[in-house]
C-alpha cells in the first residue's frame, strides 16, 4: 500500500526531545504509545532524517511533552517544520532538564512531561521505533485536554511534512 487512508487510526502531538553535551534538541512526532504497563515503557517513531534522531541514539534517552488543544500553532510549525541542524529551536524557550536522565522537557509548553531511558531500537526502514522507559513523568496541568491529531488537522487546519510517519503527500500545501 502506497499511502495509508488518512484518519484511520488515532494518534496525539508530542515535542519529543533529546540533547547532546547540555544542548537541547527535539522535534514535533505524532506516533507516540505506551507499549507495555510494567514496567512502563513508551514507543515514539522518529525519521532518520530528524536531527533529533541522531541525538536519541547518541544519549540513549529521549524525553515527549504531550501537547494540549490550547498549543500554540507557532511551537508545531518551528519543532515540526524547522530542523535543529540550522535552528536553535529552544531559543527563548523555557525548559528544563529531566532530573533521573537530563532530557529537556517542557512543561510550561505542555500537560505532561515524561523522560524515558531507551531499551530498544528497532529499524523500520525510514524510521527508529525507539523503545524507552518512563523514568519520570509528571502532569504539569491537569485541566489541559490532550491534542488529537484530528483536532490538529480539522481544528488547526494543520499538515505534517514528509518526515511524519503518517505523510499524505500534501506538505506542498501552506501552513496555516
Ligand atoms: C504534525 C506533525 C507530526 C509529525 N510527526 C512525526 C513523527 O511521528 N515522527 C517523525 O519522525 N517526524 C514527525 N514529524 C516531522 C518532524 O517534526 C520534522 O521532520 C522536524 O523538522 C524534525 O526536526 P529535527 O531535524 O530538528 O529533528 C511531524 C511533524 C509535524 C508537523
Amino acid at each position: 500500500m502506497e499511502r495509508f487512508p488518512e484518519g484511520t487510526l488515532s494518534y496525539g502531538l508530542y515535542i519529543l526531545t533529546a540533547c547532546e553535551n547540555g544542548i537541547p534538541f527535539g522535534c514535533i512526532v505524532n506516533v507516540a504509545f505506551q507499549v507495555t504497563a510494567s514496567p512502563v515503557k513508551i514507543a515514539v517513531s522518529c525519521s532518520r532524517d530528524n536531527f533529533t534522531h541522531d541525538k536519541i541514539k547518541s544519549c540513549g534517552a529521549f524525553g515527549l511533552t504531550v501537547l494540549s488543544e490550547s498549543v500554540d500553532p507557532a511551537l508545531i510549525r518551528l519543532f515540526g517544520f524547522k530542523s535543529g541542524r540550522t535552528v536553535d529551536k529552544f531559543e527563548g524557550i523555557r525548559w528544563e532538564k529531566g532530573e533521573k536522565t537530563g532530557v529537556p522537557i517542557l512543561p510550561e509548553k505542555g500537560m505532561t512531561v515524561l523522560e524515558c531511558r531507551v531499551t530498544n531500537a528497532f529499524d523500520a526502514g525510514t524510521h527508529t521505533l525507539f523503545v524507552g522507559e518512563v523514568e519520570n513523568g509528571k502532569i504539569t496541568d491537569p485541566s489541559a485536554k490532550e491534542i488529537t491529531y484530528r483536532y490538529y488537522h480539522k481544528v488547526l487546519k494543520g499538515i505534517a511534512p514528509k518526515n511524519a510517519p503518517t505523510y499524505t503527500g500534501k506538505a506542498h500545501l501552506k501552513q496555516p
